[in-house]
């Protein structure tokens, strides 16, 4: 088989960067080996995130320079993934006449097949088919050498239809792999030295939902607990209206279950919240918190918010940052509200300005900066336990892992450690790491 080079290139979530391993993995086996080497590829593929207008944007770009390199390679295959190819199907090849490929979210298992096709015959292909039950869900990844954490989808979809969101419309209805299919890929991690996997799923407290005689997510942690090997257990994303209280009370009796919950509120105001069909008011959302941090007082919890959603007065942001001062998480990642085809709220009356969501959001990020340092000073002082994952980016005498509740610790330390949990006397706490010293 000839050598061939695969080109991947990545924009959004980790479910994305999770998809792409799995393109890889089936490229693979191909004969395509993974570059990090633009001018080198033989085959481009650009996996794309649709979540939010610029992320959106940031394909055509892309796709602006990739086009330009078939000038100088004739045969060079350009393929685009994920939720814009989606969402955009055939209208893609039409803005993209250059483009060989566009391959929908639940197609990934078919990559090899239609590149194959396009090898042979030159053709265009276009595959966006939304299926009830989807092969690409189980692809199995080929963990590098020495990696230490993985990603493990365990479903994908979702059913929740938040007035801002494409995803429903663009990953499909919620699907869950089977306990026994994702526990044997865990062992198999395991088996060849993977220390943390994160499972991944658009919704991860309804896996299994819908599934007869099924234990559901809480059930799938207490199997994945008993694998020999696996050290932590860590997942992302989780919806406020589904953790459940045997989930809450798992943070205090799973042993591996690391102390971090992603807990995306959205906003602080009731009247948006609902407008957002969000399905749970602020007084459930700061339950849910005081109850996590009642069975886990360590635990750190970060979420979303987004600012400006149509009708979001003052008032309502205001609101939001009360209950920021309230809660203190950990981190926030906030966004703009962006206006995306086919969802509820494009048709909501009362669109906030520009200028207005940029001051909030100015004004919500300073504020968070703030609450980060102060968790993260804190920290100074106490002993963590760090999983340590490789060397650290700016200096090869050092190596980076992370505490429990996913803060990343920095320490003078040698290769040997990495793959170990180690003690680690925390010395000076920055915004974004901690810097340590073992111990
Ligand atoms: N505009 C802005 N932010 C959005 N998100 C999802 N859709 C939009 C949108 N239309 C944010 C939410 C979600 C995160 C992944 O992205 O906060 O939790
Ligand atoms: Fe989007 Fe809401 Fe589903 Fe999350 S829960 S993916 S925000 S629709």
């Amino acid at each position: 088989m000839d050598k061939k080079y695969l080109y991947i290139s990545t924009i959004g979530c980790q479910m994305n960067v999770h998809d792409s391993e799995q393109m890889a993995a089936l490229m693979e086996k191909e004969g395509y080996v993974g570059t990090k080497d633009v001018n080198q590829a033989d085959l481009i593929i650009l996996n794309t995130c649709s979540i939010r207008e610029k992320a959106a944007q940031k394909v055509m770009s892309s796709l602006g320079r990739f086009r330009r390199l078939k000038e100088k390679k004739t045969n060079l295959i350009i393929g685009v993934s994920g939720c814009v190819a989606q969402q955009l199907g055939d209208r893609l090849l039409m803005k993209v006449p250059d483009l060989d490929l566009v391959l929908g979210t639940h197609n990934i298992h078919r990559l090899p097949e239609f590149i194959a096709e396009i090898e042979k015959t030159g053709t265009k292909i276009v595959e966006t088919s939304l299926s009830e039950e989807t092969p690409s869900l189980g692809i199995v990844t080929l963990p590098q050498i020495g990696q230490v954490t993985a990603f493990v989808t365990i479903m994908q979809g979702c059913n929740n239809f938040c007035a801002y969101c494409v995803v429903p419309y663009l990953r499909g209805r919620e699907e869950s792999r089977t306990q026994e299919d994702i526990l044997n890929e865990i062992r198999n991690l395991a088996g060849i030295g993977v220390k943390e996997v994160t499972l991944l799923g658009q919704n991860v407290n309804s896996y299994a939902r819908s599934t007869k005689g099924a234990s559901g997510f809480v059930g799938l942690l207490n199997e994945i607990e008993k694998i020999e090997g696996i050290k932590r257990i860590r997942f992302t994303t989780s919806h406020p209206k589904d953790i459940s209280e045997s989930l809450i009370a798992g943070f205090a009796g799973l042993s591996k279950l690391c102390k971090h919950i992603h807990l995306p509120v959205q906003s602080g105001s009731d009247r948006i919240l609902s407008l957002m069909n969000r399905k749970y008011t602020k007084f459930d959302y700061l339950a849910k918190v005081a109850n996590l941090r009642k069975s886990c007082p360590d635990i750190s919890i970060t979420s979303d918010v987004i600012v400006g959603f149509p009708g979001e007065t003052d008032g309502d942001f205001q609101e939001t940052i009360d209950m920021m001062n309230e809660i203190r998480f950990d981190n926030l990642f906030s966004f703009k509200y962006s206006e995306r085809q086919g969802t509820a709220a494009l048709k909501m009356n009362s669109k906030v300005s520009e200028p207005v969501k940029m001051e909030r959001l100015r004004i919500l990020q300073a504020l968070q900066e703030e609450h980060t340092l102060e968790k993260n000073k804190a920290l100074e002082g106490r002993r963590e336990e760090v999983l340590v994952e490789g060397f650290s980016k700016n200096c090869r005498e050092d190596v980076m892992g992370r505490t429990s509740t996913n803060k990343i610790v920095n320490f003078a330390g040698h290769g040997n450690l990495i793959g170990e949990i180690v003690p680690v006397y925390i010395k000076e706490a920055y915004l974004h790491s901690l810097r340590g010293e073992m111990l």
